[in-house]
C-alpha cells in the first residue's frame, strides 16, 4: 500500500484575523448623509451631543466600550453579591496580585476614583507629581488638591514625526533635575502605560526600570497608571531586545515588579464596561485608602462594583494578555494608520496601541486654528460616513482659564478603537471614508463657537459652520 504523504502547508499566512467568532451581535442603525446633516445641525456641530444610535462606527473612545467574551458573561452568573468578603472579590484580588504583584488591592468604580483617593492622600499644595504625561483625569485630580502635575516625557514624545519605538518614556535627566531641586515636595512619581496623552505610545522596560531606580534611590514611591498595560507589554515584546520570547504576562509582571503601587481603569485593558482599582505595597497608605474608599465607593471588598463585575474583570485580565488578541489589536491600529498615510494623511507616528491620531492642521492647511480644523474633520467624518471621532485641539484646549483664546499646540483627531468590537470590514469602511474626505479636503470650511460653558467646553459647547 502506498504510504500516505501528507503535505503540510509551506506558505506562512500573513493575514492577521480577528481571534474570535461572534456569538451575540448588536445591529448598527444606518443613516443617510441628509439625515446626518440634520442630526449634526441639531447637535450644534458637537458630536458629543449626538445620540450613539445615530452613529454607524463609534471611535469616540476605547474606554468602557469593549465587547466581553462568552467566558466573561458566564463569570457574571457566578458573581457573589455579598456586601463584605465576597468570593468574587477574592478572585479579582488574586488575579491582580498575580499580574501586578502588589500586596493591597482596592477596587473602585473606575480609574479616576483610584486617582482621587491616591491624590487626596499624597497630594496637596506645594507638592509636585512627575509623570511622563498625566492623563486629563490624573492631572485634574492632582491639581484639585493644589499640587502640580508635571509632565516629563522625552522630547521625541512631543515630535509627531519621530519614529522612536518608546515615545512614552519619561526623561530620566529631567526627573533627576526636578528631584535635585524639589526632593521634599515629591510624594510619589508616576509613569502612564501606554502614554494616552502622547498618542498611546509605549514605555520601554529599560525606562520603567531606570525611573523606578531613580525614585527609589530618593525614597520616592513609584506608581504606574496601568490602563493599557497589556498593549504596553506587547510593544515591549515586539520592540525591546531580550523580550522576544517572553509572554505578555511575564513582561507585565516584570513591569510592575519595579512599582510600589498602581492605578488602573479596567475599562481599557481589563475588558470591562466599568471598573478600576488602586493597589500598593505600603500598609499605612493602604489603610488610609481603604478608609477613603468606604466614604465614597463602598466596602473595600466591592469598591463601587457589583460582584459580577469583579468576576468578569478577573477573566478579562487574563484574556487581555493573550498573544493572538494583542497581535490582532495592534495590527488593526497599524492597518488603519498605514492605509490612510498611504493616501497622504499625516498622523502621529508611529501609531500607538489603542488609537490613530490624525493631524488635522496638515489635512486642512487652509483652516486656521481659530476656525478649529480638527473639529471640522470630526464633523466631516460624521457627515460623510456616520463615524464619530474626537477633537483634541483648540476646541478642547484653546480657551484658558482667563477666558482668552490661545490656539492649542496641535490640532488632532483621535480615532480610538473599542476592543473586539469592530471587524476588518468596519475598519476598511473607516479608511474609505477618510480617503474620500482627502479628495475633497479643499472644499471644507472651519467653524465658530456660538455658546460655551466656562470650562471643559468641548463636551457641551455649541458651534456653527463658517
Ligand atoms: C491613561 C489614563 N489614565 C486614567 C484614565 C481614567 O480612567 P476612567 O475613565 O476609568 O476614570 C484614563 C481614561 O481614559 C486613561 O486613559
Amino acid at each position: 500500500m502506498p504510504k500516505h504523504s501528507h503535505s503540510l502547508p509551506k506558505y506562512a499566512m500573513r493575514e492577521i484575523i480577528e481571534p474570535f467568532r461572534i456569538k451575540a451581535v448588536e445591529p448598527i442603525q444606518f443613516t443617510t448623509p441628509e439625515q446626518r446633516l440634520d442630526i449634526l445641525k441639531k447637535a450644534k456641530w458637537n458630536v458629543f451631543l449626538i445620540d450613539a444610535e445615530d452613529v454607524i462606527i463609534d471611535l469616540l473612545t476605547d474606554s468602557g466600550t469593549s465587547a466581553m467574551s462568552a467566558q466573561q458573561w458566564a463569570a457574571i452568573m457566578v458573581g457573589d453579591e455579598s456586601y463584605a468578603g465576597s468570593r468574587s472579590f477574592r478572585k479579582f484580588e488574586s488575579k491582580i496580585r498575580e499580574i501586578w504583584g502588589l500586596k493591597h488591592v482596592i477596587p473602585v468604580h473606575q480609574g479616576r476614583a483610584a486617582e482621587k483617593i491616591l491624590m487626596s492622600i499624597v497630594g496637596g499644595k506645594g507638592k509636585i507629581i512627575p509623570n511622563n504625561n498625566h492623563f486629563d483625569t490624573t492631572r485634574a485630580n492632582v491639581e484639585f488638591t493644589g499640587a502640580e502635575a508635571l509632565d516629563l516625557v522625552i522630547d521625541e514624545g512631543k515630535d509627531p514625526d519621530s519614529m522612536h519605538p518608546f515615545k512614552g518614556n519619561l526623561d530620566p535627566e529631567k526627573l533627576r533635575a526636578v528631584i535635585a531641586k524639589h526632593r521634599d515636595s515629591i510624594p510619589i512619581g508616576m509613569i502612564t502605560v501606554t502614554n494616552n496623552t502622547g498618542g498611546g505610545q509605549p514605555v520601554s522596560m529599560a525606562n520603567i526600570r531606570e525611573i523606578s531606580a531613580i525614585l527609589r534611590e530618593n525614597g520616592i514611591p513609584f506608581f504606574i497608571d496601568s490602563c493599557r498595560f497589556a498593549e504596553n507589554a506587547w510593544f515591549i515584546k515586539q520592540r525591546e531586545p531580550g523580550y522576544e520570547s517572553k509572554t505578555p504576562k511575564e513582561i507585565a509582571q516584570e513591569m510592575f515588579s519595579y512599582a510600589d503601587g498602581a492605578t488602573m481603569s479596567l475599562k481599557k485593558d481589563g475588558f470591562g464596561n466599568i471598573g478600576g482599582f488602586l493597589a500598593m505595597n505600603d500598609d499605612a497608605l493602604a489603610e488610609h485608602a481603604r478608609n477613603l474608599v468606604i466614604l465614597t465607593e463602598g466596602f473595600p471588598t466591592y469598591g463601587g462594583l457589583a460582584g459580577r463585575d469583579l468576576e468578569a474583570l478577573a477573566v478579562g485580565l487574563e484574556e487581555t494578555l493573550d498573544e493572538k488578541y494583542l497581535e490582532y489589536r495592534t495590527a488593526t491600529v497599524r492597518y488603519l494608520a498605514n492605509r490612510i498615510t498611504a493616501k497622504g494623511v499625516k498622523i502621529v507616528q508611529p501609531p500607538g496601541g489603542h488609537a490613530v491620531y490624525i493631524n488635522a492642521k496638515e489635512f486642512y492647511p487652509h483652516i486656521p486654528a481659530t476656525e478649529f480644523p480638527a473639529q471640522a474633520f470630526v464633523c466631516e467624518l460624521y457627515l460623510q460616513g456616520g463615524i464619530r471621532g474626537v477633537e483634541i485641539g483648540s476646541v478642547m484646549f484653546g480657551r484658558h482659564i482667563d477666558g482668552v483664546e490661545h490656539p492649542a499646540d496641535r490640532e488632532l483627531v483621535r480615532l480610538a478603537l473599542p476592543r473586539r468590537v469592530y471587524t476588518q470590514a468596519h475598519v476598511n469602511y473607516v479608511c474609505e471614508v477618510i480617503e474620500a474626505m482627502y479628495e475633497t479636503r479643499d472644499t471644507v470650511k472651519g467653524l465658530k463657537i456660538t455658546k460655551q460653558p466656562p470650562f471643559l467646553r468641548h463636551f457641551t459647547c455649541e458651534m456653527a459652520p463658517l
